[in-house]
């Protein structure tokens, strides 16, 4: 039961995972592509390499090897999620969802789906919304997952994109409790106004794919780094100061900040006009670049593996991106499940793409059935 304890019902973070493609592309090779170094890249950046899908990989298939690792962590059944919601700027194709194609390949086969657009802040956006359905008391369990591939949107001539961003994927299981831990404030926001500063034109209803789109390269990502730079430290301190006001703490209770790896100048930035200290904020940008809505997640996980978040520990995962658009949450850490590992084997099992097979020939079954019962005189 919940909500009938000292604490309200809330959601917690049970389950992490992230999956990275194992193709490393490093700042030599991409100064051997564009007019670049090594050193201006790790100078202006703080990125050394970064991962790029290869030819079988996509957003659907890193989004669904992050989402095992997650329900693996959690010891949950892929049928158990309620939710499940995927936050992409780089969906695997416009229709259908990539949420609706993950629900099919991991099995989440009660799941609703749907993918959520809020730029590099969609993890953030998706987290919020996943807690306040598990508030709402209508569901328990929620699987939170940001994918990207942007390595096919990124214009491999521009030098100013190019070297930032990269491929990955990184997801959370959220279930509810009234243990008091788990998110306890957040903060989210959007400035239409800054729309142009980053955006990919064409392909959608305005600029359908044409021979002229495809020439004018209107499909990659154009970028005005100066403007997203000062944007970007001013809505961190902004949202950082207000979801740690909101939850009635102070800067100091924060144990770890985890920000949107985009720009190490960027967090370093940050910290200074937050007057906190830079150790405080986890970075792992120099091995992964940007990853846009996958880049705070993979981060999360790489610091709970770590050892870097301890239970009880406040954290912020503050985020912002195209729209433009930001946003903010803080959570105290709650207790990890034990997983046995017989547990772990067969919720592996469940997952695993000859479960989905099985799944699909009882569907196929189904469907003749149902054709011989409309086809009864
Ligand atoms: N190698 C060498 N020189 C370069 C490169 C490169 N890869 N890229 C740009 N330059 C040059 C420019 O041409 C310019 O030369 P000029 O002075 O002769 O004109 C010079 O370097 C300085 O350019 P700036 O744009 O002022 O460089 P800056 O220090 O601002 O760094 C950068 C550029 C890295 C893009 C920075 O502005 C930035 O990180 N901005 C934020 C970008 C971002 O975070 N985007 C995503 C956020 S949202 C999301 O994640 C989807």
């Amino acid at each position: 039961m919940f909500g009938n304890g000292k604490h309200a019902r809330g959601s917690q973070i049970t389950g992490w995972g992230y999956f990275v493609p194992p193709r490393v592309l490093t700042n030599e090779e991409l100064a051997r592509q564009v007019e670049t170094t090594d050193q201006w890249i790790q100078e202006r950046t703080g990125i050394r390499e970064r991962r790029i899908a290869g030819p079988t990989e996509s957003t659907l298939t890193m989004g669904v090897q992050a989402a095992r690792r997650a329900l693996i962590k959690a010891d949950l059944s892929p049928s158990k999620i309620d939710h499940l919601i995927v936050a992409t700027a780089t969906p695997e194709q416009p229709i259908p969802s990539t949420a609706c194609m993950i629900q099919d390949e991991i099995g989440a086969t009660k799941a609703a789906a749907f993918d959520v657009a809020a730029g590099c802040t969609g993890f953030i956006y998706a987290l919020t919304i996943g807690n306040a359905l598990i508030g709402s008391g209508d569901c328990g369990n929620v699987l939170v997952i940001g994918a990207e591939t942007l390595s096919r949107i990124v214009d491999w001539t521009d030098r100013s994109s190019c070297v930032l961003f990269a491929d990955g994927a990184g997801a959370v299981v959220l279930q509810a409790t009234d243990s008091g831990t788990g998110l306890i404030s957040s903060v989210l926001g959007a400035d239409g106004f800054g729309r142009n500063y980053l955006e990919v034109s064409a392909g959608g209803s305005r600029l359908p794919a044409s021979h002229e789109t495809v020439d004018g390269k209107l499909h990659y990502v154009r970028m005005n780094g100066r403007e997203i730079f000062r944007f970007a430290v001013d809505k961190i301190c902004k949202s950082v100061r207000q979801v740690v006001l909101k939850a009635g703490l102070t800067p100091k209770d924060i144990a770890l900040i985890i920000p949107h790896q985009a720009n190490r100048r960027i967090i370093e930035a940050s910290a200074r006009a937050l007057k906190i200290k830079e150790e405080k904020f986890f970075v792992n940008i120099d091995r992964y670049g940007n990853t846009s809505s996958a880049s705070i997640p993979i981060a999360l996980s790489e610091a709970v593996e770590a050892g870097k978040v301890k239970r009880g520990d406040y954290l912020v995962l503050v985020g912002f991106g195209a729209g433009l658009t930001w946003g903010a949450v803080l959570l105290r850490w709650g207790e990890s499940p034990t997983v046995s590992a017989l547990e772990t084997y067969w919720d592996k099992l469940k997952t695993s793409p000859f479960f989905r097979e099985i799944r699909h020939a009882k569907r196929r079954l189904d469907r003749v059935k149902l054709g011989d019962w409309f086809d009864r005189p």
